[in-house]
């Protein structure tokens, strides 16, 4: 379990309580928070891009090849990127600030 803060694009922070085992991803889906995910975790696309706080980033498994591949496509790629489909709830991210990208906002993905 861990507390997971969003920072909206508004920059408002939304705090949320989350269950181990569920990606970020799906932490956002559930509690209505705009991050698109349109692969759904295939690693097919950038659109779950987050950026996370510093302090955290070291904390969390590296990223594979994959998904570093993909990140290079995603908008607004900061050092601290990664793909929020790919980082699990784990009791060691409690407290953990990530931001969504601006410019994600903006792009259209067909979802067939
Ligand atoms: S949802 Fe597509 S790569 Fe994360």
């Amino acid at each position: 379990m861990a507390i997971v803060n969003f920072k909206l694009q508004d920059g408002s922070i939304k705090a949320i309580d989350a269950p181990n085992g569920i990606s970020l991803l799906e932490v956002a889906h559930k509690n209505d928070i705009d991050l698109e995910g349109a692969c759904e975790g295939s690693l097919a696309c950038s659109t779950c891009h987050i950026i996370i706080d510093e302090e955290f980033f070291d904390k969390l498994p590296e990223a594979s090849e994959d998904e570093e591949d993909m990140l290079d496509l995603a908008f607004g790629l900061s050092p601290t990127s990664r793909l929020g489909c790919q980082i699990i709830v784990t009791d060691e991210i409690d407290g953990i600030t990530v931001s969504l990208p601006n410019a994600t906002r903006n792009m259209m993905v067909d979802k067939k």
